[in-house]
C-alpha cells in the first residue's frame, strides 16, 4: 500500500511567505492524481515536500500509513522525474539507468533484468550503449523515466516533466505515461500547470491557485461540475465564458439576467441554487453551450451578437462574439460547416442546461454541494 497523506501540511519559506496553506489531500494506492495551477501556486513546493527535498513547516505527510516527515529522501522509496531531466551526461543510457541500483548494491543479474525490461516497455532497447548527448528530448526524458522505473518505488512524483518538449511530443510523451501507468499501476504524482496534461492524465485532479487546494475530483467532474470561478477558468479550452448577470427566484424557477435579457436557468442541479441569494452572479458558460441557431437546443433563450473574428479549425470553429452591454468578448465553439459573416450579428443561443452559477466573495458555485469537510469558500 502506498497511499499518501497531506495532512494539514503547510509551507513558509524563510523570507516569511507561505508557498502552501495548511493542506488536506489523500492520494489513493495506484492512483495517478495530477496537482494543476499556475506558476507559482505551489505544487514544486508541495512536491519537494514529498519527496523531502524541502522541510516542512507544519502538518504531517503520510506515505503507506507511515509518517515520514522525518524520513531521510532516500529513505522514502520513491523516484522523482523533473522537468531537466538531470542525466549523468558522461554514462550511457544503461549505466544513467543502473545508477541507483547499484549504489543500492543490487546484484547485477537483477540490474540488467531490470533495465532490460523497462527499456523495452520505454522503446529504448537499441538506445541502451548511447550517451545522453546523441539522444533526441524525448528520448532523453523516456531515459529519465527509465531511471525511475528500474528503481520499482512505491511512488512516483513528476514535476512537469514534458515541458520542455514540443507539442507533438508531448502529444506523444502524455499517452506513453498514461499507458506505463496502467501497467505499471504504481501510486504517481504529477505536477504541471498545463490543464490538458491534467484532463488527459489524471485519474483525480487537484486544482490549486496561491498555496490552497480549489478542488480535487476525477477530470470530467472538475470540467462538467467546477466548485468555483477560479476552476471553472482554469480547466478548459478556450475557457469558460463569464457573464456578470442577476440571479432571480419566482417560486424556485430561478432565472439569470444578463444585460437585459431574462434567461431562465434549467441546469439539472437548478434546485441546489436553493443555497444561492438573489442578486448579483456571474454565469459561466462553455464555448462549446453557445449556439448559432442552426444547432441550437429547443427552446434556449437567445441574445444577439455581433461576430467579431472567426478562427477555422477544420471540423470546428472559435467565434468570438460582441454582446451589447456585456463587456468581454465571448467565444463560441460551433460546427466548422456552419457559415458565419464577421461583422454581422446573429442570435446567439445559450443552452442554460449547462449553466454555472458563481457567487459571493469566494465565487463559488452554490448549486453543487461540497464534500465534507471541505472549506467553504463563501
Ligand atoms: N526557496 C524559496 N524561498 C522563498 N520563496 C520561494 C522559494 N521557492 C519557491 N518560492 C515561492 O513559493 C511560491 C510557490 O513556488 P513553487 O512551489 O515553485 O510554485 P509552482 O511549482 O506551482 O510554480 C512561489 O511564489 C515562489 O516564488
Ligand atoms: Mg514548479
Amino acid at each position: 500500500m502506498a497511499d499518501i497523506e497531506l495532512i494539514e501540511l503547510s509551507k513558509i519559506y524563510d523570507n516569511g511567505y507561505q508557498a502552501v496553506k495548511p493542506s488536506n489531500l489523500r492520494i489513493k494506492d495506484k492512483e495517478f492524481m495530477v496537482m494543476v495551477g499556475p506558476s507559482g501556486c505551489g505544487k514544486t513546493t508541495s512536491l519537494r515536500m514529498i519527496a523531502g527535498l524541502e522541510s516542512i513547516s507544519a502538518g504531517e505527510i503520510r506515505i503507506g500509513g507511515r509518517r515520514v516527515n522525518d524520513v531521510q529522501p532516500k529513505d522514502r522509496d520513491i523516484a522523482m522525474v523533473f522537468q531537466s531531466y538531470a542525466l549523468y551526461p558522461h554514462l550511457t543510457v544503461y549505466e544513467n539507468m543502473a545508477f541507483a541500483l547499484r549504489l543500492r548494491k543490487v546484484p547485477a543479474r537483477q540490474i540488467h533484468e531490470q533495465i532490460v525490461a523497462a527499456a523495452e516497455m520505454l522503446s529504448l532497447t537499441s538506445q541502451l550503449e548511447k550517451l545522453p548527448k546523441a539522444l533526441s528530448g524525448g528520448q532523453r526524458q523516456r531515459v529519465a523515466l527509465g531511471r525511475a522505473i528500474v528503481r520499482k518505488p512505491q511512488a512516483f512524483l513528476f514535476d512537469e516533466p514534458l515541458s520542455n518538449l514540443d507539442a507533438k511530443l508531448r502529444g506523444e510523451m502524455r499517452y506513453e505515461l498514461r499507458r506505463l501507468q496502467q501497467e505499471l499501476a504504481t501510486t504517481a504524482v504529477y505536477v504541471t500547470h498545463d490543464q490538458i496534461e491534467a484532463m488527459t492524465l489524471g485519474d483525480r485532479i487537484t486544482v490549486m491557485s496561491v498555496g490552497e487546494i480549489q478542488q480535487v475530483a476525477p477530470p470530467r467532474i472538475v470540467y462538467d461540475w467546477p466548485f468555483n470561478r477560479f476552476v471553472a477558468s482554469f480547466i478548459g479550452t478556450p475557457p469558460m465564458n463569464f457573464l456578470p448577470g442577476q440571479l432571480s427566484d419566482s417560486g424556485g424557477a430561478w432565472t439569470a439576467t444578463v444585460a437585459g435579457h431574462k434567461l431562465p436557468l434549467t441546469m439539472a442541479n437548478r434546485d441546489n441554487l436553493g443555497r444561492a441569494k438573489e442578486g448579483g452572479i456571474v454565469l459561466g458558460i462553455r464555448p462549446e453551450h453557445l449556439h448559432p441557431a442552426a444547432t441550437a437546443p429547443a427552446g434556449s433563450p437567445s441574445v444577439p451578437m455581433r461576430i467579431d473574428v472567426v478562427e477555422h479549425m477544420g471540423d470546428h470553429q472559435y467565434v468570438y462574439l460582441r454582446a451589447e452591454g456585456l463587456k468581454d468578448a465571448m467565444i463560441m465553439k460551433a460546427p466548422g460547416m456552419i457559415q458565419l459573416t464577421v461583422g454581422e450579428s446573429a442570435p446567439i443561443h445559450i443552452d442554460t442546461s449547462h449553466a454555472h452559477v458563481f457567487q459571493g466573495a469566494g465565487e463559488h458555485a452554490p448549486n453543487i454541494t461540497l464534500p465534507q469537510g471541505f472549506p467553504q469558500q463563501q
